[in-house]
């Protein structure tokens, strides 16, 4: 997918957590629209940049991101308009109680998608 790594690279860091099957899918497709967005959006006419894939979990709560420091998204929304990747990525995220989170990363774009509930809290027994 990258010819020259002197042109594009791409980073990837991950921690040593486990998800279920199911999850781990709909974490691979939104990487690889996010991915694919970078590539196919973020640097136009042979620009050099860099793609960076973080995953990072805490118990039940984790975040994904995608950042590159490309063009960044248009400013003219109608240059934005969300195609088929955007609602792929924000119904996925929806069904892992996630949010979507589009950033400028001066330069560039990132790309978050967090799952962050809070824990229920049980009163201890000298509160109760
Ligand atoms: N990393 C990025 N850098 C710059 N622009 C971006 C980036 N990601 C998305 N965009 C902009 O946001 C628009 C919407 O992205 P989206 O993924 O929804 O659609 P698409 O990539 O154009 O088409 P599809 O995902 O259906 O193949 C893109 O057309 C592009 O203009
Ligand atoms: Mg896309």
């Amino acid at each position: 997918m990258i010819h020259d790594p002197e042109q594009l690279s791409l980073d990837v860091t991950a921690d040593e957590s486990v998800v279920k099957p199911n999850v781990s899918v709909s974490l691979g497709l939104i990487v690889t629209e996010l991915v694919i967005n970078a590539l196919k959006h973020a640097f136009p006419d042979g620009r050099t940049g860099k793609i960076v894939v973080d995953y990072h979990a805490r118990g039940p709560n984790w975040s994904l991101s995608v950042t590159d420091n490309g063009v960044g998204m248009p400013q003219d929304p109608a240059d934005a308009r969300p195609g088929l990747g955007t609602s792929i990525v924000e119904a996925l995220a929806r069904q892992l109680d996630a949010v979507v989170q589009v950033a400028a990363a001066h330069p560039g774009t990132a790309v978050t998608v967090a799952r962050s509930q809070i824990a229920a809290v049980r009163p201890t027994a000298e509160a109760v």
